[in-house]
């Protein structure tokens, strides 16, 4: 599963230099989930990382195409974890540092959703880790069990896998 993803992910990812900023290599995943069969295998095998999860949490915004998805092949459901500012209260915070300044993501403050439950984490990009850590982070404050991390991309040489220390990563393409 793994390996017919990669090829496909690898021929329709588009990299685009300087962006969001100087410096940057942006990976556009966009052909990727345009395209059905790509998007099918890009799901199935990310699935395979956890088929007893008994929730899938998918990372804003990215990350929420690929949750569904993943929600849906598994049989379970899907938690949005948002950026700042988007959930109505009570919410539970974590602040994470970026290149520049600080970001932070949310989930709702309710206990039910997340106490001992298996979860697997969903995300697009891994690159520094940041957004994964604290995410990761955030639902284990919430009492829920992160039983895998899933990514289509990561870019190994921003050490991002080292932040997620015990929870097994699973990364369809790594450049
Ligand atoms: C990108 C990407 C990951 C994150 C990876 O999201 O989708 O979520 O950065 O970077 P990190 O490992 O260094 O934290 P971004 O914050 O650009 O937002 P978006 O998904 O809403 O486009
Ligand atoms: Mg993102």
């Amino acid at each position: 599963l793994l390996r017919r993803a990669a090829a496909a992910v690898s021929a329709k990812t588009r990299w685009v230099d300087d962006f969001p900023s100087a410096g940057v290599r942006f990976a556009d995943l966009t052909p990727v989930f345009a395209d059905g069969p790509t998007f099918a295998a890009v799901v199935a095998a990310l699935a395979a990382a956890a088929p007893d999860a008994e929730l899938v949490a998918g990372v804003d915004a990215r990350g929420f195409l690929l949750g569904g998805g993943l929600a849906r092949n598994l049989g379970v459901g899907v938690l949005a974890v948002r950026k700042a500012g988007k959930l109505p209260p009570p919410v539970q915070t974590v602040e994470y540092a970026l290149e520049y300044g600080t970001a932070a993501i949310e989930i709702p403050a309710d206990s039910e959703t997340l106490r001992g439950r298996r979860v697997l984490v969903v995300d697009d990009v891994l690159a520094t880790g940041g957004t994964l850590a604290a995410t990761v982070q955030l639902l284990e404050q919430a009492g829920a069990e992160v039983v895998a991390v899933a990514v289509v991309t990561e870019i190994e040489a921003l050490g991002g896998r080292a932040r997620l220390e015990k929870h097994p990563l699973t990364a369809i393409v790594q450049i």
